[in-house]
């Protein structure tokens, strides 16, 4: 059952938040805290929430573990590298740990709802004192206070569907970008992934609470509103709402800004989805739209819930709908029992779309998933070699595909100072393409008129029109 987490504990965590300033107020100087986040931008939002409540509890926030008094991997579980990246970080903070005893190192995130995670901490990395699940994020303070005052190790793991915390103080990472959840967790089951067994079941916030948090953004100066959730196009079923009502009251707000968003699933990309981002300006002419595979049979034991052909009529619906939208997508390569034919299969698909850009991963076993116990009788080795094919095919499509781009004049965002030299600024384009140009730093955080005058393989040159 999912658990709106009620007023009354986020009062009670707030007066834990409390006790935990008064007690670091006594210490002679102010004490640090250092958050290392791994994996995908739901990760980055957790992220800022534990910096938030540490903030809170009056925690300077560093950038490096070293010396800090609190250091915390918030982790991601969905590829083994990922995991292992992790451990490796984990095993160097002993030292650490060695030189100021006091340190309360802690791992939250995806990789500690696995058992057989949390157990292999337990035994192998006794500098890690604390534990949290990711349905325990919002008891932060209290763990700390308990840290404080009890010293033994803490495993916080609560077996739960999942919750939804409102009201948790935020340390935003930028002040143009505002990363905003609108949902959590995922009841897909694709074969393969474990994110719906840590991340517990699909649950969406209220409306309102979204609405507001961007109203407040806005109001804070945030440019781009990142909409988050796995799969963001089931946003509100159980609220008798949808995704495309949220956009359209998102798009109501006043001001210039963007709203983009992440994850969408292709099973849920409605024509009438589709219709709705046509009418909202201020929604990002990206699609993301992993595909995963380009053979049916393969997306069928993948569980994906939608076949190539499926995939290629929403492709084209877009492309008729929003002639000038960018497409990129996610692929797996090597999935358990893929055979050369599925593998052709995907790169026919991607020759068919040329998508701008391409996330492509080798799959990762991923314990307790289904697709774990196929039969995976392909050789990592062969993988490999199917796997820089998809690069090459890729690298192909992508080389004169920014092109099409010279000679037009875009509203772009500038985001920060260009890669191309002194002087310039970044910014990014209504599809997502980043674009370098001339002009003063203090354009940074507003929308500028840009004309593309040339295309490099990872950017677009341009110059300020208005
Ligand atoms: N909810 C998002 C995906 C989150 S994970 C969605 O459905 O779009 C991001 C990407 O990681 C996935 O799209 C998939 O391509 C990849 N991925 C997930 N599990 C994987 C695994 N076990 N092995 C390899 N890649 C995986
Ligand atoms: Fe994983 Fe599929 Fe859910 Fe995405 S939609 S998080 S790939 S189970
Ligand atoms: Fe990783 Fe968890 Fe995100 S497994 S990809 S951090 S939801």
């Amino acid at each position: 059952m999912t658990i709106k987490i009620s007023d009354e504990e986020t009062a009670k965590q707030r007066g834990f938040a409390e006790k935990v300033r008064e007690i670091n107020q006594k210490l002679e100087a102010p004490p640090t805290a250092h958050v290392h986040t791994f994996g995908c931008q739901q990760n980055v939002s957790d992220g800022e929430k534990i910096k938030g409540m540490l903030a809170e509890m009056g925690y300077g926030i560093v950038g490096e573990p070293d010396g800090a008094d609190v250091i915390i991997f918030n982790t991601c579980a969905v590829r083994e590298n990922a995991e292992d990246r992790v451990f490796g970080n984990l095993g160097a903070l002993k030292h650490e740990k060695r030189r100021n005893p006091n340190a309360i190192i802690a791992v939250c995130g995806c990789m500690v709802e696995q058992e057989h995670i949390t157990e292999r901490i337990k035994k192998s990395f006794p500098h890690v004192s604390l534990v949290f699940g990711t349905n325990a994020l919002y008891t932060l303070p209290e763990l700390i206070y308990g840290q404080l005052t009890e010293h033994a190790r803490m495993f916080s793991v609560p077996k739960s569907d999942g919750v939804i915390a409102e009201g948790i103080p935020l340390r935003r990472e930028s002040k143009i970008l505002a990363s905003i959840p609108i949902m959590y967790g995922c009841n897909n089951f694709c074969s393969y992934c474990i994110v719906p067994y840590v991340r517990g079941r699909e649950r969406s916030r209220e409306m309102n609470d979204i609405v507001n948090e961007a109203k407040t953004a806005i109001e804070n100066g945030a440019k781009e509103l990142l909409l988050l959730g796995q799969n963001v196009n089931s946003y509100g079923k159980e609220h008798g709402t949808s995704f495309s009502e949220l956009l359209r009251q998102i798009n109501a707000l006043d001001g210039e800004f963007r709203i983009c968003y992440m994850s969408s699933h292709p099973k849920d990309a409605t024509r009438e989805l589709i219709d709705t981002i046509a009418e909202c300006e201020k929604v990002t002419r990206h699609f993301h739209l992993p595909v995963q595979s380009g053979s049916t049979r393969v997306l069928r034991e993948m569980n994906r819930k939608y076949t190539r052909e499926d995939y290629l009529e929403i492709v084209d619906y877009i492309r008729e709908k929003i002639p000038d939208a960018a497409l990129t997508s996610d692929i797996i390569v090597g999935f358990p029992g893929e055979t050369r034919e599925d593998f052709e299969q995907t790169l026919s698909l991607i020759e068919r779309v040329r998508f701008d850009s391409l996330y492509t991963f080798i799959y990762s076993r991923r314990k307790g998933t289904k697709a774990a116990e196929m039969d995976d009788p392909i050789s990592e080795e062969e993988k490999g070699k199917w796997f820089r094919e998809l690069l090459d095919v890729q690298g192909e499509i992508g080389m004169n595909l920014y092109e099409k781009y010279v000679g037009q004049t875009f509203r772009v965002l500038c985001t920060g100072t260009g890669r191309t030299g002194s002087g310039t600024l970044t910014g990014k384009t209504p599809q997502d393409v980043i674009v370098d140009f001339d002009g003063d730093e203090a354009l940074i955080g507003s929308f500028v008129d840009v004309k593309i005058e040339k295309a490099l393989n990872w950017a677009l040159l341009g110059k300020i029109t208005d």
